[in-house]
């Protein structure tokens, strides 16, 4: 009986141990064992315009952003005038923060440091250029050597791995391009494939809706990722600017305006929380508690 009793605390402690001594996954060991299509991240819109110009929309490097605990990057590309495939706001004489494949690089270097985070990157191909543009700027970068492709041309939302089978598969790295997306490159995804986003250019700062904005003429959710654009413009007699001032109640948990109150619109029309919520300023506001709890952590 008494050795029963010491096998039993023995495996208890062992439990315990290996429990403790669990690997997080993004941040969580709850996330571990979740699909990669059944978690909500925080996206950082425009995430490489960072300063405090109104072509700006975030304060802190794509470095900082990712150690912040950032995991869904978004930005948008231009070719410069030298033809090089660059990261600018509608045109590189307005904003140019450099080449694409230098900010590739950035966060390989950010992955090989952080062994146990999956990141996803979804890129605008603003000037429509060829798909190979894009591949040329993952491979010199050594980003592609991390990418996720999916083993179907069009993975259904319950076919997408874990987090623990995409970091130990080495596939931490998940690359969608919103048009131009080509067999020939299959591990760059077409985003609307995957996805539906709601509406931008948003200026109620109450967020009422979640609606299904693009690809233009889908009407139903089902099968799809969702993206929900969670950033308030101003409207200054017809030119939309980002409203940064609102930041800290736009990027809320709680309240009018916040991340939550939009996403429970969102439930309410399609049953699941979205996939990402896209915010401008991210660090302003308290994003991450609304994050927690679209996936149900505290
Ligand atoms: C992109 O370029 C490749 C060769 O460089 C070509 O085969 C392909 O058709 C082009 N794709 C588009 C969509 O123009
Ligand atoms: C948000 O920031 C503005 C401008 O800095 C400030 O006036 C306001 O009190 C802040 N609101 C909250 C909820 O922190
Ligand atoms: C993940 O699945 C749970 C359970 O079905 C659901 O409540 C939640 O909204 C889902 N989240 C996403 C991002 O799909």
């Amino acid at each position: 009986m008494r050795s029963l009793t010491t096998v039993l605390s023995l495996l208890c402690s062992l439990y315990t141990l290996s429990t403790s001594a669990q690997t997080a996954c993004n941040g969580h060991p709850e996330l571990c064992t979740r699909q990669y299509s059944n978690i909500t991240s925080i996206g950082t819109h425009d995430s490489a315009f960072v300063g405090l110009l109104p072509q700006d929309n975030q304060d802190v490097s794509v470095p900082d952003q990712l150690d912040a605990g950032i995991r869904f990057l978004q930005a948008q590309t231009h070719k410069d005038f030298l033809g090089t495939l660059s990261l600018c706001h509608t045109s590189c004489l307005e904003k140019d923060a450099g080449p694409l494949s230098s900010y590739l690089s950035t966060v390989k270097t950010w992955l090989d440091a952080n062994p146990n985070e999956v990141v996803t990157i979804l890129l605008v191909n603003g000037d429509n250029v060829n798909i190979s543009m894009f591949d040329d700027a993952y491979t010199f970068s050594g980003l592609k050597t991390y990418a996720y492709t999916p083993p179907t041309s069009s993975l259904a939302l319950s076919a997408w791995p874990t987090l623990q089978e995409m970091i130990s598969a080495g596939t931490r790295l998940v690359a969608f391009l919103d048009t131009g997306a080509a067999p020939s490159v299959p591990y760059i995804l077409d985003e609307f494939t995957y996805f539906f986003e709601t509406p931008y250019d948003t200026t109620d700062p109450t967020f009422p809706e979640c609606t299904i904005n693009r690809p233009p003429g889908l009407t139903t959710a089902d099968g799809r990722m969702y993206i929900v654009n969670h950033f308030l413009d101003l409207d200054l007699d017809g030119i939309d600017i980002p409203d940064d001032v609102a930041d800290n109640t736009t990027n809320a948990a709680t309240g009018v305006g916040s991340i939550g109150a939009q996403a429970d619109v969102c439930i309410g029309l399609y049953g699941r929380a979205p996939w990402g919520v896209l915010v401008d300023y991210f660090d302003q506001g308290d994003v991450f508690t609304a994050q927690n709890a679209l996936n149900g952590l505290s």
